[in-house]
């Protein structure tokens, strides 16, 4: 059993000199299920690592109480917590093999040399070691170095493994690639893993729970599927999804029509009660690029002209402006449009997301 509840926590940096003070994380509050994968994601300087190393134990919270197993663990030390980490840069200590590299944390605490040979031996065939032990960490890729640093929290067989941002350091293909096993890999522990990242990617493929943060608050709790389909709030909106979603100044006309610049667009009445209490207000309306249709020219679609066209294979983007808004559609890979046509888009209505405008909180 691992789970790690987060009660109210606030961690606040005092600079000394200047006598001022940050708050890097601001009152959070949330619980890690037995078993579980989350991943923790937002912008540089959010309060990630923070979070991390505060579930470590190498950051003392400045209010709250944090749990682990249901057990207070606010006084107890780093070393006793049973956790492992996995640094963004690894470090491997460089003058030691790979093998001493996976055993020195268990030699440390004074294990029996068979116990630690078993749990080496474990680690290095889990994830496919073997023709490395003998060399130094130089002398391996980064994909290498990463999986090292892994098999040194594995022999460790602790309750709970944190990474922070391990794949930031590997190329694209091999981030893929790391990401595949990183996957697998929790599967066959049946570990609990809590993992910081900035690549919104990579945090909805890994994560079964998606915690995103911004400026030290905690935005919004939720399965990848939910984020993207029913994201709480304009950030996360933004945040989640590439290319980016798409917002535009809106006015709920009446119960069946949304008001976008100076064209009115028709509410399916599945969505309808979305916009209940909102009537007569100004909102922000959202819809993803891939929302977006290049149309037929059926009556009543929107004209626009196109700006930029890119071409990615797989799909397209079309990019143009909407009553001075730039608005990005994602189209199929076989669809041409030529930079400065005209050509005709339909916003798929059911599919709209919509924001009040004051609290930018999601509507409905
Ligand atoms: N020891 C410290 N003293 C003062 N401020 C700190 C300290 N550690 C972190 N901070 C500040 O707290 C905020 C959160 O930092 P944190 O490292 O948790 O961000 P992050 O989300 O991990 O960002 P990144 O994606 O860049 O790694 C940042 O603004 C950072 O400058
Ligand atoms: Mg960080």
């Amino acid at each position: 059993m691992a789970t790690i509840v987060f009660d109210q926590i606030t961690k606040t940096f005092f600079d000394g000199k200047k006598g001022g003070a940050f708050t890097a994380v601001n009152k959070a509050n949330f619980e890690i299920k037995d078993k579980e994968f989350l991943v923790f994601v937002g912008p540089s300087g959010c309060g990630k690592t923070t979070s991390l190393r505060m579930i470590a134990g190498l950051e003392k919270q400045t209010e709250g109480n944090i749990y682990i197993d249901d057990q207070l663990v606010n006084h107890v030390h780093p070393k006793d917590r049973d956790i492992a980490m996995v640094f963004q840069d690894y470090a491997l200590y460089p003058h030691m093999s790979i093998k001493q590299n996976l055993s020195f944390g268990l030699k440390n605490m004074k294990t029996e040399k068979t116990l630690i040979d078993d749990k080496v031996e474990y680690a290095t065939k889990i994830l496919g070691l073997d023709e490395l032990l003998e060399r130094k960490p130089r002398e391996l890729s980064g994909g290498q170095r990463q999986r090292v640093a892994v098999g040194r929290a594995i022999v460790r067989d602790p309750k709970v493994f944190l990474f922070d941002e391990p794949l930031s350091n590997l190329d694209a293909k091999l981030r893929v690639q790391m990401r595949i096993e990183l996957a697998e890999l929790h599967q066959r522990l049946g570990a609990t893993i809590v993992y910081v990242t900035h690549d919104q990617v990579e945090a909805m493929t890994l994560g079964q729970r998606i915690v995103v943060m911004n400026k030290g608050e905690i935005q919004q709790i939720a399965s990848p599927q939910e984020l993207y389909a029913k994201p709480a709030n304009i950030f996360v909106a933004g945040f989640i999804g590439s290319p980016a979603m798409n917002f535009l100044p809106a006015k709920v006309a009446s119960a069946n029509e949304i008001l976008i610049g100076d064209r009115l667009w028709p509410i399916p009445k599945e969505i309808k009660k979305m916009t209940e209490g909102y009537i007569g207000e100004e909102v922000i309306f959202g819809i993803r690029p891939e929302h977006i249709k290049l149309s037929l020219g059926e009556e009543g679609d929107l004209d626009v002209n196109i700006k930029v066209f890119e071409h990615l294979g797989a799909e397209n983007l079309l990019y143009f402006s909407v009553n001075e808004s730039d608005i990005i559609a994602k189209i199929s890979g076989e669809s041409f449009v030529r930079p400065g046509e005209n050509v005709r888009v339909s916003f798929q209505m059911e599919k709209m997301h919509l924001f009040n405008k004051k609290t930018e909180q999601r509507i409905g």
